[in-house]
């Protein structure tokens, strides 16, 4: 396996650091307070090319692996998790599916302005009563004519309320479990949806998360992405690559708050020396750049398997599993080497607790990585390839 970056991820990872840098870390915690959808920050994404990085060249995007964009997602959500996970579901959930699945109209009439973010998207799976049973949903898109007609309502929508392009999923034939389930782009301009709820959240206060309303919305058959039946297979795929964007949200959070914690434990003094150079502060940053590190791998590995077109759907939940797990524990020692401090809005040790626990949850919980990841494992053993 080569560690060496190419000279085009090397120059994605310098431009995606120097505009967290510059314009995500000052504004970070203004955003955090004031709930503001980072609109001018998300422009400028687009003008880096950053919310179509993988897409072709010819579809608006810029052209770059998988690879650059998990280095570009990492650096990005070092700098603000929301705006990274504004920019993740725009490239994984909302991109690549039309990239993978789409024909050329719909390339052209939604991946180009998506890739090169005129327009934005999101991805709708969940339900009020589906989640982690995916196949549980109850939303329907019935056939009539050449339009299907969508009733029912999608939950915990990223980029919900900005989104005007939208990949939903939904039962052709709610009679049957996933075979009945079908994959559409609906564009908001011609079939408009309502938004629901807003929810107000714990972290990530940057981006939007809704539910999304249809009552008897007319969706195009030229809108369906793939064939009837394949929308859950569409999804679960679409997840797999969604996964190395918040393992690698997660482990840009990580990564600031370990650095935030290693300067403070070099300022901050006690008993005559400063607090870095006690043992207790030492493990802790020994293991949170331990784990840091191992994170990176695993991510970068799911990217590249991607990349070369493998199987890759056990390590990106492998990736996401422990890059988001890592998260949690690193901003948690991150708090705690910062004291009393770090329980106050003043530091913020505190918004990186509560911006990396979602990553534990979205695009599938701890708990469902961890079933794929046995599922894979016990079928690897009974093939003999364990
Ligand atoms: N790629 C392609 N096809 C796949 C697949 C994959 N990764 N995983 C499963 N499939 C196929 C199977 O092969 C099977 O097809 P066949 O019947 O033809 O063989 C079919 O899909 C059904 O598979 P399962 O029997 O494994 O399905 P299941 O009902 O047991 O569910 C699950 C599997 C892994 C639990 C799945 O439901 C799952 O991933 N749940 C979590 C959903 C999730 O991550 N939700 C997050 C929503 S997005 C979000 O968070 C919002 C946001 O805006 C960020």
């Amino acid at each position: 396996m080569e560690f060496a970056l190419s000279e085009i991820q090397q120059m994605v990872q310098e431009t995606a650091k120097a505009f967290a840098d510059n314009e995500l870390l000052p504004i970070a915690a203004e955003i955090d307070k004031s709930g503001q959808y980072p609109a001018s920050q998300v422009q400028k994404l687009a003008e880096l090319g950053f919310l179509g990085v993988a897409v072709q060249e010819r579809w608006g995007g810029a052209g770059f692996d998988n690879l650059s964009y998990a280095i570009a997602m990492e650096e990005i959500s070092r700098g603000c998790a929301s705006t990274g996970v504004i920019m993740s579901v725009n490239n994984s959930l909302v991109c690549d599916p039309i990239k993978k699945f789409g024909n050329d109209e719909q390339k052209a009439k939604w991946l180009r302005p998506l890739a090169q973010g005129k327009r934005l998207g999101c991805f709708a799976l969940s339900e009020p009563g589906s989640g982690s049973d995916a196949a549980g949903m109850r939303m329907t898109a019935i056939r009539d004519g050449d339009d299907y007609v969508v009733n029912g309502t999608k939950n915990w929508i990223t980029n919900g309320k900005e989104a005007d392009v939208c990949i939903l999923i939904a039962h052709h034939d709610p009679v049957e479990r996933h075979r009945g389930i079908s994959a559409f782009i609906v564009d908001r301009r011609e079939s408009p949806y309502k938004i629901g709820k807003v929810e107000d959240k714990l972290g990530i206060k940057g981006s939007s998360t809704t539910s999304l309303v249809f009552e008897d919305i007319r969706v195009p058959v030229a809108n369906r992405l793939g064939e009837e039946g394949m929308g859950f297979k569409v999804a679960m795929s679409t997840l797999d690559g969604g996964r190395i964007g918040i393992a690698a949200q997660a482990l840009g959070i990580a990564r600031i708050a370990f650095e935030e914690a290693l300067a403070y434990s070099r300022e901050r003094s006690a008993f005559g020396k400063v607090i870095g150079d006690f043992g207790a502060i030492r493990e802790m940053l020994a293991d949170m750049a331990t784990e840091i590190d191992a994170a990176r791998l695993l991510i970068w590995r799911a990217a590249v398997a991607k990349d070369h077109g493998e199987n890759y759907g056990s390590m990106s939940a492998m990736a996401k599993l422990y890059a988001s797990e890592m998260s949690a524990r690193v901003c948690h020692k991150a708090l705690q080497i910062h004291g009393g401090y770090g329980y106050v809005k003043e530091y913020n040790a505190e918004r990186h607790v509560r911006d990396a626990r979602i990553t534990e949850i979205y695009e599938g919980t701890s708990e469902i990585q961890r079933l794929v990841i046995a599922r894979e494992t016990q079928r690897r053993f009974a093939t003999g390839k364990g």
